[in-house]
This record gives C-alpha cells, sequence and structure tokens, in this order.
C-alpha cells in the first residue's frame, strides 16, 4: 500500500486554514499521501478524534472519510519533513505584540521557526509553499533561509494563498472562485509551480488555476481581503447617514448591488467585520506601505480599520442613547459571540467590544452563541457580571434589551412573541446584523433599532 501514493504533501499547521485545505486535497487526491503536523500535540490529538478543533459544515464527513486513508494527522515534524516532497506551511502569523510595527506588522517568529526547521530536517529537495498570509517579498526570505546552509539540499519557494472563509470553507475549497500560485519566474520556479497546478487539477477547472510571479501572488492576498473590508467599512460609513437622513441602508445597498459593475456581495451594514484575517492583513499591508514610504496609500487604507472601529462604538452608543443614557443595573442579551454565522470562531469578533462595553456601563450580561460560548468564556476569562446560556430563551428572560450579534440563522426563526412576554419593559432589541423582521418586532412591543435605519420606537 505504502508505495501506491504518487505524491507525499506535508502540511505544517493543523488550524482553520491547514486542516481544511489538506483534508479537501486528501478528499480529492486518493492517491497522494497528506499529512498534517503541528507542534501542538493537543490539537493533532483532537484532529485524530470525533471532537475536531475546528467547527466547519462539512468538515467532519469529509475527515471521516479520508482519515486513516490517506490523510494522517502526526506530530514527528523532522520525520514527516523528511519524507515529504511538498511541504505547504500555513502557521499562524498574528499581529505582531511587541517591538517595532506593534500593532501592524506582522510577527513572523512561528513561520521563520518553521522555514529554519525544514531546513534543517530536510535530505532531499522540496517544493515548500507559504499558505498562510505573509507580507509580500517573505518568499525572499524564506529562500535565504533554506539556502543559507552550505551543501543544503535544493528548495523551491512557492506563494498558494489561501481564500477560503470561515463557515463556507468546505464549499469554497471544493468550488473555488480561483485558486492563485506564484513562483519565481525562472524554469526552475515554472516547473515547481505547475506541480502545485496539478495538485489542484485534480478538481478545480483549469481556468481558476492563475499563474504569477510571487510578489503579485503574496500580494494579491492582503490586498483582496482589504477590497473586501474596504467595501463592509464603506457601506457601515454610510449607514451612520442613513440613520440621519431617514434613508435605509439595505435599501441604498440594493441599489448599489444592482450595479454589475460592483455586485451585490459584502454590502450587508453589520455592527463591525470582525474574523481573523481583515484588520490583520488591512494593518499588515498599512505597514507594508508606510515602509516604502507611502504615507497617504496606509491612511487609506488604515481608514478602513478606523471606520470598523467606529461602527462597533456607535453600536453601544446607540444603545446607551436609547436605554435612557444609562444602562446601570439593566440587563442585556447578547445573541450571538462568533464574529459571524457558521462558525465559532471569535476573533476580532465585534461582540467581543461590545460586551466588554456593556460590562464597563455596569449592566449584567447574557451570552448566548450555538458555537462560540467556549471561546466566548475564554475571551472574557476574569470579567464579572457575564453569565453564558445555549439557550436564547433563557438568556433573554428577565432582560432589558437583546443585541444580536451574529447572523445565526436561529435567531430569525425564535418565537419572539414568547421572548418579549419574559423581558422587562420597556423591551428594547438592537440588530447589529439587520436580520430580523423589525415591523414584526415593533408590532409585538419592541423597540427596535436597527443598523442605518430609522429606530422603530413606541411612545
Ligand atoms: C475572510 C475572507 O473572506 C477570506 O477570503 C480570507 O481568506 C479570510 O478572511 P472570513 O474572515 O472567514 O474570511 O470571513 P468573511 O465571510 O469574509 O467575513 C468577515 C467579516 O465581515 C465577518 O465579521 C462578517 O460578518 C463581516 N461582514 C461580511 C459584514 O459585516 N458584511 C458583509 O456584507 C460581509
Amino acid at each position: 500500500m505504502k508505495n501506491a501514493f504518487v505524491k507525499n504533501i506535508l502540511c505544517i499547521g493543523a488550524g482553520y486554514v491547514g486542516g481544511p485545505t489538506m483534508a479537501m486535497i486528501a478528499y480529492k487526491c486518493p492517491r497522494y499521501k497528506v499529512t498534517v503536523v503541528d507542534i501542538n500535540h493537543e490539537r493533532i490529538a483532537q484532529w485524530n478524534s470525533d471532537r475536531l478543533p475546528v467547527y466547519e459544515p462539512g468538515l467532519g464527513e469529509i475527515i471521516g472519510a479520508v482519515r486513516g486513508r490517506n490523510l494522517f494527522f502526526d506530530t514527528d515534524i523532522d520525520r514527516c519533513i523528511k519524507e515529504a516532497s511538498i511541504i505547504f506551511v500555513a502557521v499562524n502569523t498574528p499581529t505582531k505584540v511587541f517591538g517595532a510595527g506593534a500593532g501592524m506588522a506582522a510577527d513572523l517568529q512561528y513561520w521563520e521557526k518553521t522555514a529554519r526547521q525544514i531546513r534543517e530536517a530536510a535530505d532531499s529537495p522540496k517544493i515548500v509553499i507559504e499558505k498562510c498570509t505573509i507580507p509580500v517579498k517573505t518568499a525572499l526570505a524564506m529562500e535565504r533561509i533554506l539556502t543559507s546552509q552550505e551543501g543544503s539540499v535544493s528548495f523551491d519557494v512557492i506563494s498558494n494563498p489561501e481564500f477560503l472563509a470561515e463557515g463556507t470553507a468546505m464549499r469554497d475549497l471544493e468550488f473555488p472562485d480561483r485558486v492563485l500560485i506564484g513562483s519565481r519566474e525562472t524554469d526552475r520556479g515554472i516547473r515547481a509551480r505547475r506541480e502545485i497546478v496539478d495538485i489542484y487539477a485534480n478538481w478545480v477547472p483549469r481556468e481558476r488555476i492563475i499563474e504569477s510571479n510571487i510578489w503579485s501572488s503574496e500580494l494579491s492576498k492582503l490586498v483582496a481581503n482589504a477590497f473586501l473590508a474596504q467595501r463592509i467599512s464603506s457601506i457601515n460609513a454610510v449607514s451612520a447617514l442613513c440613520e440621519k437622513t431617514d434613508a435605509d441602508v439595505q435599501e441604498v445597498a440594493r441599489a448599489i448591488g444592482l450595479d454589475s459593475r460592483l455586485g451585490s456581495k459584502f454590502l450587508n451594514a453589520s455592527v463591525g467585520f470582525g474574523g481573523s484575517c481583515f484588520k490583520k492583513d488591512i494593518l499588515n499591508l498599512v505597514y507594508l506601505c508606510r515602509s516604502y514610504g507611502l504615507s497617504e496609500v496606509a491612511d487609506y487604507w488604515e481608514s478602513v480599520v478606523k471606520i470598523n472601529e467606529y461602527q462597533k462604538d456607535r453600536f453601544v452608543l446607540a444603545m446607551l442613547s436609547a436605554m435612557f443614557n444609562t444602562l446601570a443595573g439593566k440587563k442585556i442579551a447578547l445573541f450571538g459571540f462568533a464574529f459571524k454565522a457558521d462558525t465559532g470562531d471569535t476573533r476580532e469578533t465585534p461582540a467581543l467590544y461590545v460586551a466588554k462595553s456593556i460590562v464597563e456601563e455596569r449592566a449584567g450580561l447574557v451570552i448566548t452563541d450555538p458555537q462560540a460560548l467556549r471561546n466566548a468564556m475564554a475571551d472574557l476569562e476574569g470579567v464579572d457580571n457575564i453569565t453564558y446560556e445555549i439557550d436564547p430563551y433563557k438568556a433573554a428572560a428577565g432582560c432589558d434589551a437583546i443585541a444580536l450579534m451574529t447572523e445565526w440563522k436561529l435567531y430569525t426563526g425564535l418565537d419572539y412573541e414568547r421572548i418579549y412576554a419574559s423581558m422587562t419593559k420597556p423591551a428594547f432589541i438592537f440588530d447589529g446584523r439587520n436580520i430580523l423582521d423589525r415591523t414584526r418586532l415593533f408590532e409585538i412591543g419592541f423597540n427596535v433599532f436597527s443598523i442605518g435605519k430609522t429606530p422603530l420606537v413606541h411612545v
């Protein structure tokens, strides 16, 4: 059986990107052996168990089909490096929290350690693929590290950025809008890049696999996220204007979205964007621009993040002002804590800022979420006056207000008459995602506040 595998692929980093991506490659390419390793042994144990460390619709089924067949989770990184000819690097590159560029630049320490480990362990040629998001020109540094040893084996560095979104990762992997593969434009570089093209060509239509020079590929990832986030910040900025002018942000978004040059996606006004990528990647881009002396360009992109902070702040201030300028002693239920629906991930979730602000105003908080309570508890460790409740009906009972943070479908199907009856009056609802039927809620008796719309208030 061992010799039946035609390629031996390794992924270093068993997180949100590495796990699902390798599961899909293994699933679509039964003749490749795919191994995922991580320095975190507990995480590997979870991947080998029934309780996967990542919640992603459809992931469990695929893991069930391929684990132990041609997908393996391992902890012996050195041995796995030796055995593989193609190595994906999907370690995390969080925002630096210390030294030069703190709060903006990418922290490349895990990434660099990984490069050194590959160099030390490798005893045959490897293609090394940057999967994690890194600043443009990182491949150059990677090449230098890999080739800095006398008589070392040869390495080709490829950039293949990940565009999957959480919650839809399996669909994004199976039917990607595009797969981008960048390399050095030398004969060797192009040969290495073709090897990676061959992997994806097992299931992705050839016209969706695009090849480019390596710097374009690295930069495209940052720019793609910056453009997406910019659309949200643009519509969120407009939502503030709508509230002043009695325009309705959803009507405005619809009118804009029907322009085929723009399209309808990423125009949902919200309490703000979250997730592990947008803020980090934009700040990374801002830092890059500044380091090349492009301060106007840096300011431009930085404003996308500033509007996002403003939007979260505006949401809390709107709650405060609607509830007679005091939240002290009141009880508020947060519906949803994840940064978006269909994930338990809470990284950069706007709900965290809202939760902390509410507690600072000395209100009691009840948090409910179908997937993210464990992460919420960790994020808010040490903060008093918060309870966690999986059942939204129980969470809302006895509260003065509900603030909807995450667009979980289940929140649109609840019995709001029952909820209203169980709440303190006057009862308020703040829909941070514009997903609830506001007219109906108003009829039930709620005072309804949405993003970018005139509030519906009794009295
Ligand atoms: C994003 C990119 O989409 C993906 O391509 C990249 O690889 C990683 O970053 P992700 O962070 O999983 O993926 O989430 P995404 O679906 O893009 O949403 C990001 C945030 O924007 C969420 O908080 C979401 O709720 C918010 N959002 C999205 C809005 O507020 N309005 C919208 O119209 C769309």
